[in-house]
């Protein structure tokens, strides 16, 4: 861990909050969820709390002051636990490990938060985070403030204010730091390889059972494999996996439904690495050979996506990627028949009329990070309202959309979803095609760093192809050694 970095960022946000007005900052991580009985999910710590701390364990609160102050609440060493739950890092070498100025038993939290919550101009906080009664910040912070009032008499003041302290955090977020830069490459680069040997794994069980099918459920075994032996602690989303005509709907997730030679598969996957998301999706024939409406279709979500690429530069504008992935979609509606010129008349008709919907219906990217759909204000508040489209093509007056920077990290990600319909061509029925990729916004333009996975129709058919023995037990340059 990059302490240093981490010291930072809190430099940072305290800087944030004294130009904002003051205050006290308060920031807890996630609560535990439990499963069923007595085992509980897997734990994910709160992004925000990760963001400042670098710390991962449970049941911990962060407190830093304008002054740049941080204090730490964390569980306190326990032999009797650790043997259960393993080595907890204690108050006692928190400061030295985290940076932090102090730290203290979380089960002294209130006491804690009576002193340091004393004459404070604000309290802060990430409004509406965490749901659940043993977590709900709003309702400790109603106990602290209670206590606040009744010491008024001993000219003890509690915060006048309380403020979000989402919109600080996220906009530190949105802009991405280099060491943000290299694990998100990391986490694109393993993901983008899990994808690959999905591929490759398709490709072989058809060369050897030709009429034979694959499962969904094995496709997605070979992602986690992938996952697992590059050292990602988890996928980053549940994983997409859809043969043939599930691929049409949007959140399909990877189930038992046979995949057939002749039919796409579609795969939404990414891994987290150290707290960090890729989100790739790709999709390809089951036996390695598009078919020729596949191809065709294929070719236009692909044109879509470079329309895409060419509008994510520093000063565009994030939901340009998106107008200009519509454009190229809408005509390749067109020009494939999916939509009957006659009916729906030219590309600018089918984009004010929205009839592009019917084979497009979200939105071509996100902002990427901590979290997959990760925090950052989308548009652009400081600019006066305007008529535009949303990304439902709807009219709606509101601020224009944000300006791209270097170090902003969105998905681009078009796709066409054929339902069988009146008026629909037949060859095309039940093709559902996405292409996702991670762009980092550079100082020219974008890099997209999830490419180490074939996107090309000709290149996916050349990898499915591709028997070359892989040395499983060596791993690719950049990944990283797990221990
Ligand atoms: N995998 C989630 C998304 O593409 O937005
Ligand atoms: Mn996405
Ligand atoms: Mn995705």
């Amino acid at each position: 861990m990059n302490t240093a970095n981490f010291i930072d960022r809190r430099a940072r946000l305290a800087q944030a909050l004294r130009a904002a007005g003051g205050g006290l900052a308060v920031i807890p991580t996630a609560p535990e969820r439990p499963r069923n009985s007595d085992a509980d999910h897997p734990y994910r710590h709160d992004s925000h709390f990760h963001y400042l701390t670098g710390f991962d364990e449970p049941a911990s609160w962060l407190l830093l002051s304008d002054s740049g102050e941080a204090t730490l609440l964390c569980r306190a060493k326990d032999p009797d636990r650790e043997i259960w739950d393993g080595l907890r890092l204690g108050p006692a070498d928190a400061p030295k490990t985290l940076g932090v100025s102090a730290a203290f038993d979380v089960t002294t939290l209130d006491a804690v938060m009576a002193e340091r919550l004393a004459n404070q101009p604000a309290v802060w906080f990430p409004f509406g985070l965490h749901s659940g009664p043993e977590i709900r910040l709003e309702t400790r912070l109603e106990g602290w403030l209670a206590g606040l009032r009744a010491r008024a008499r001993s000219g003890v003041q509690g915060p006048a204010m309380q403020r979000d302290l989402t919109p600080l955090l996220a906009e530190m977020r949105l802009v991405k730091d280099a060491d943000e830069l290299a694990t998100m490459r990391l986490a694109a680069s393993i993901s983008a390889g899990a994808h690959a040997r999905a591929m490759r794994f398709c490709g072989a069980q058809f060369r050897a059972a030709p009429q034979g099918f694959v499962r969904e459920y094995e496709i997605e075994a070979e992602l986690l494999h992938e996952f697992r032996r590059h050292g990602a602690q988890s996928p980053a989303y549940t994983s997409i996996v859809a043969a043939g005509a599930n691929a049409c709907v949007l959140h399909y997730v990877a189930g038992a439904a046979p995949l057939r030679a002749g039919e796409l598969c579609l795969i939404d996957a990414g891994c987290e690495v150290d707290g960090y998301a890729s989100d790739i999706t790709r999709t390809f024939p089951a036996n390695g050979r598009f078919t020729a409406p596949q191809r065709e279709l294929y070719d236009i979500v692909l044109a879509a996506q470079q329309a895409a690429a060419d509008a994510t530069f520093p000063g565009a504008r994030q939901r340009d990627a998106h107008h200009a992935a519509v454009r190229v979609l809408a005509q390749g509606m067109l020009d494939s028949g999916l939509l009957n010129r006659a009916t729906v008349g030219s590309v600018d008709d089918v984009i004010e009329s929205t009839a592009y919907r019917q084979f497009y219906m979200h939105g071509t990217g996100h902002w990427l990070g901590r979290d997959v759909h990760d925090v950052g204000e989308y548009l652009s508040l400081g600019e006066a309202p305007v008529e535009q489209k949303d990304f439902m093509g709807r009219t709606v007056v509101m601020p224009p959309s944000r300006l791209l920077e270097p170090g902003m990290v969105v998905t681009l990600e078009p796709g066409l979803y054929v339902r069988p319909a009146a008026g629909v061509p037949e060859r095309f029925w039940n093709i559902g095609i996405r292409i996702e990729d991670d762009a980092v916004v550079t100082d020219t333009g974008c890099e997209l760093i999830s490419r180490g996975v074939p996107v090309q129709a000709d290149e996916i058919e050349a990898l499915m192809r591709d028997t070359a023995p892989r040395k499983s037990s060596t791993r690719k340059a950049g990944l990283r050694e797990t221990a």
